[in-house]
């Protein structure tokens, strides 16, 4: 086989097989394929598309390239959790302790931030003491014995992925729902979770900015995990705005930590409960409503905050920052950001303000950057909100007087303010099952 005919193929517009795929992916992995090769492929199919089989394919070929995670050492039923990427989305920090409360084995392996994205592993490392990367045995252990479990990512999960995704950021080709179902779901079959819940993010901050192709990636996701065997569902969920009120490693446990007490953003709240009521329903075969009842008690009673506790305590860290959060690691300086006019606000752009909030240090622009955890933006108003002049809008933290001054120009870019308010959207547009 030679992957010149297999670039021949896919330019012409035709299917590959199984083994031509299998092909590309491991001979790619292991050096064997040239880069140049590589990106050639990855455009034919970019332009002229893959099929449901072939997707189906190409996401079993990845998963196989490096571990695939057996997670049979665990008694009961495994769940996991995905988003596709959004600013202020902390959910998983709410939504795995809700399932683990209920008994659901929360085994799960969590990246960290990329671009505007935050990630799940930064915003734990913000607490004092709590280590990401725990081996494999005292992973299942962990599980086995308090439910949950939440570690970054193992070096060797789906490193297909990792080469292609590199490749693909550089070359243009990322938009494409077969590639990016396939990555995404690559890593969620090798993590080995029977049951996945995903939240498909859509609107200004995330990689589908409509209804429509949001629709077509969490189909073609759901299709290829039914096909691997697992449970499936996906929420389609607004990211138009941020999600909840904190922007920022630390700032954003304090806003799980107030969830977890029942307490704080509506929306935010409310996007928890209905992601932890469809991983209990699809885990449990429960009828949603009954799940979502469950899940809402263990927000009300307090359990859920307990495992988050159990949780953090397992890995080491200073669970005395979940009973105070104003322990949690704060930023020297601040500035507010105020309104200068009257109306409502029209927007508010997700992605510049998770851009401003990588400015004030709370992610990187560099892969060797370091992360300031205190640093972020608090939104005191949001899409529909009416201000008067003089208004605090948000307010913005960072270890240095610089950095505020630059994110400040960005984030004042972010949002608009006008004299009629706008109709505001659904948070959860649809789940498919
Ligand atoms: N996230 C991924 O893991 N892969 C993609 O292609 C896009 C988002």
């Amino acid at each position: 086989m030679r992957i010149y005919d297999i670039i021949a193929k896919k330019r012409d517009g035709q299917k590959l097989t199984k083994e031509e795929i299998d092909f590309f992916v491991q001979e790619y992995t292991k050096d064997n394929i040239e880069d140049y090769q590589a990106s050639a492929l990855l455009m034919a199919t970019f332009i002229n598309g893959m099929d449901e089989e072939e997707t189906v394919n190409l996401t079993e070929s990845m998963a196989r390239s490096g571990d695939m995670l057996d997670l049979s050492p665990i008694d009961g039923i495994t769940a996991d959790k995905h988003s596709t990427g959004g600013v202020g989305d902390k959910t998983s920090l709410v939504v795995a302790p809700i399932c683990a409360s209920l008994g659901v084995k929360m085994a799960k392996m969590s990246g960290r931030g990329l671009g505007h994205t935050g990630g799940t592993i930064d915003k734990l490392e913000s607490i004092e003491g709590y280590n990401t990367s725990i081996d494999t045995d005292a992973f299942f252990k962990q599980v086995n014995e308090i439910g949950i479990a939440l570690i970054g990512q193992t070096g060797n999960l789906a490193p297909a992925d990792k080469k292609i995704y590199a490749l693909r950021d550089v070359t243009a080709t990322v938009g494409n729902i077969s590639l990016i179902a396939s990555s995404i779901m690559s890593k969620k079959i090798a993590a080995g979770a029977k049951n996945i819940v995903l939240d498909v993010k859509c609107g200004s901050g995330a990689f589908m900015k409509d209804e429509e192709s949001a629709t077509q990636l969490a189909e073609t996701m759901v299709k290829i995990g039914k096909k691997c065997g697992r449970n499936m569902a996906a929420v389609i969920t607004n990211m138009d705005i941020p999600l909840g009120a904190n922007v920022g490693n630390a700032l954003e446990i304090k806003e799980v930590v107030d969830i977890l007490n029942n307490k704080g953003d509506e929306q935010l709240r409310e996007l928890c409960l209905v992601l932890s009521a469809t991983i209990l329903s699809i885990s449990y075969n429960w009828n949603y409503k009954e799940a979502y009842k469950k899940a809402e008690n263990a927000l009300v009673d307090g359990s859920a905050l307990n495992k988050l506790k159990e949780l953090v305590s397992a890995q080491g860290g200073n669970a005395d920052m979940i009973d105070n959060p104003d322990l949690l690691p704060e930023c020297k300086k601040s500035l507010e950001i105020l309104a200068h006019e009257n109306g409502y606000i029209q927007s508010i752009d997700s992605k510049i303000v998770g851009d401003s909030a990588v400015l004030l240090g709370a992610g990187r622009e560099k892969k060797s950057d370091t992360i300031d955890y205190g640093a972020g933006i608090v939104l005191y108003k949001k899409t529909c909100d009416e201000v008067k002049i003089g208004d605090t809008i948000a307010i913005l933290y960072a270890e240095d007087d610089k950095r505020l001054k630059n994110a400040e120009k960005l984030f004042n870019t972010s949002f608009k303010i006008g004299k009629e308010k706008p109709e505001m959207k659904p948070l959860i547009y649809k789940t498919i099952m």
